[in-house]
């Protein structure tokens, strides 16, 4: 049917678009479902009072599982406990990894807004995750292999010029095959980034960094709060067998029609998550201003719900009140059982574990003051 050879490099990778239909009735028929819980997040994302909330807590979750994908495993509290600060002690090479991805996520939301998806974003995307700059592979070497026996499963293509052709044929696929929903696009362009695999290493988490750029870019989104990595971690073997399906066997449906699924369900988690971060803001203003009416402001709520984290220097800095107050409003907190006291070398930092315990939970429920 084709030439393709687990061993030889797949030089012959088609073009995309394919030539076999991709949106068919069953792919439309989801896509509609996709669209619309995803414009549901975009709204949710679009309500929340402080955007903050979201641009610093979501992306550190998609980056733990896209990490995870790869078996680079830390934990959600290390993970925000670091990206608060990591000035005062070192993290675990897996959490600095992670920490990496959710730069590189963040540093290409920046980037789309002034120059459109391409090659390059996806050299910086690469770059920024493996900490080192990357560039497209120029020698062959690199194959995929099965995790538990070892053996070769799938050899990309070899020769820069030729990952350059192909990487170029993808950026106008997305940019101009414009008759096809951006979800197609996004769905047939991961399968196909990551056949070309263009690095030596990172491809899997670049290739998930740009989808959801991607979305993005097409105005689906505004803000990079789809936390689509955490359904391929659950689905991980499914997504392994099916990218290597539309290469021996044109399964393009099954692919598309489970990265939809991967959207629908993660929209929804999402979404339900936002709500619920929403929620127990709400409850905490209502809270704080019943029991320390004369500290309450709109300010220090942000503060509260920024991180799950804060210190002294946070409200100062956000002109609550100078140091020594400050630390009193913290102390008031921390006596009402809203804020935790932890020693982190010399300096204070004060936990909210309602946040963190809601933002670490696979469920969405939080417990009443
Ligand atoms: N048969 C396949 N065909 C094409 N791509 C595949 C196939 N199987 C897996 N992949 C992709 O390759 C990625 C792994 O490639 P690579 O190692 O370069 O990326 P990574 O982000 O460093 O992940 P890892 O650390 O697991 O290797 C997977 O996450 C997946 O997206
Ligand atoms: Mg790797």
């Amino acid at each position: 049917m084709n030439n393709f050879d687990p061993l030889s490099p797949y030089n012959d990778l088609p073009p995309l678009p394919p030539k076999v239909e991709l949106e068919t009735k069953h792919v439309l028929k989801k896509c509609i479902e996709a669209r619309s819980s995803l414009s549901e997040l975009k709204m949710a994302g679009d309500l929340i009072p402080n955007q903050s909330v979201l641009i610093n807590t979501i992306p550190l979750l998609e980056a733990k599982d896209s990490s995870e994908i790869e078996n680079i495993v830390t934990t959600t509290d290390n993970l925000f406990r670091y990206a608060f600060d990591n000035m005062h002690q070192l993290p675990d090479a897996a959490t600095k990894e992670a920490l990496r991805y959710r730069t590189a996520l963040h540093d290409g939301f920046i980037s789309i807004e002034k120059k459109p998806l391409s090659t390059s974003t996806a050299i910086n995307v690469c770059s920024a995750i493996k900490g080192s700059p990357m560039s497209v592979r120029k020698v062959p070497g690199t194959a995929l292999a099965n995790d538990s026996t070892g053996e070769v499963i799938y050899t990309p293509p070899v020769g820069e010029e030729t990952i350059l052709r192909k990487l170029s044929n993808l950026e106008k696929f997305l940019h101009y095959s414009t008759e096809l929903d951006p979800l197609v696009r996004m769905a047939a362009g991961h399968y196909q980034f990551e056949a070309i695999h263009p690095f030596s290493d990172g491809n899997g988490r670049t290739g998930r960094v740009m989808n959801l750029l991607f979305l993005i870019q097409e105005g689906l989104l505004h803000q990079p709060i789809l936390y689509l990595s955490r359904y391929i971690l659950a689905n991980r073997n499914e997504y392994y067998s099916l990218l290597l399906e539309v290469t021996t066997n044109e399964s393009w449906e099954k692919w598309l029609l489970y990265i939809l699924e991967g959207v629908v369900q993660t929209s929804v988690w999402t979404t339900q998550k936002i709500s619920a971060i929403r929620s127990l803001s709400e409850h905490t203003a209502d809270y704080i201003q019943t029991r320390l009416p004369k500290i309450y402001t709109r300010e220090l709520l942000d503060v509260l719900f920024t991180q799950p984290y804060c210190r002294i220097g946070n409200l100062v800095e956000q002109g609550i009140a100078k140091r020594e107050t400050s630390s009193a409003y913290l102390k008031r907190l921390c006596d009402e059982g809203i804020l935790e006291e932890s020693k982190v070398g010399r300096d204070k930092v004060f936990v909210h574990p309602k946040f963190l315990t809601l933002l670490t939970s696979e469920n969405h429920e939080w417990v009443e003051y």
